[in-house]
């Protein structure tokens, strides 16, 4: 059985809903930040802030290759882990890639607590709603490579993980 692989925005929900997904399916979970800021004994802010984000892409394209060539583990990646596409050539190779989308001001909202998105952080020069959807529109075609696109708007991380597990089981992708 192959991986499920979540990617999305930042704020689209691809951890809580990783999460219950995993448990669902009787898979492990891993977050590529939280394995990065666990490896490396330092929080994705600092990292940024300290070495830069090149560093922290390189980081983060390790991780990936490592946590790719896993076996049945939901995989919940950062929002811009689909921006190198050899990250998304490893976690196709044994994953179905599932994306979570969200309505602008939605993202907004749920990444409204400051300092723990250093992307969007430095590209917030005053009105952060136009740096969301600039940098949204920006990756939009990089989230549509995937199979199945669920719009987080509206649903809890329970009904985006029912929904991701049924359209798994439609494709003969799990047992569970
Ligand atoms: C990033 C998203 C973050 C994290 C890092 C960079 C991005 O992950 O990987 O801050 O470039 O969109 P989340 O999507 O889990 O917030």
């Amino acid at each position: 059985m192959k991986n499920v692989v979540l990617i999305g925005f930042m704020g689209t929900g691809k951890t809580s809903a990783g999460r219950i997904l995993s448990n669902r399916l009787g898979y492990a979970f891993v977050d590529v930040d939280q394995k990065i800021e666990a490896e490396y004994k330092m929080s994705i802010k600092d990292m940024f802030a300290s070495h830069g984000e090149g560093y922290f892409r390189d980081c983060e394209k390790a991780m990936v290759k490592k946590l790719a060539g896993r076996r049945h583990v939901v995989i919940s990646t950062g929002g811009g882990t689909v921006k190198n596409p050899e990250n998304m050539q490893e976690l196709r190779r044994n994953g179905v890639i599932i994306a979570l989308t969200a309505e602008v001001d939605v993202i907004l909202e749920r990444t409204s607590r400051r300092g723990k998105r250093p992307v969007l952080d430095q590209a917030d020069h005053g009105d952060r709603r136009s740096a969301v959807a600039q940098l949204l529109e920006s990756r939009r075609e990089l989230y549509e490579q995937a199979d199945y696109t669920v719009d987080t708007s509206h649903l809890s991380p329970m009904q985006v993980a029912e929904d991701i597990q049924s359209f798994l089981r439609r494709e003969g992708a799990v047992r569970a």
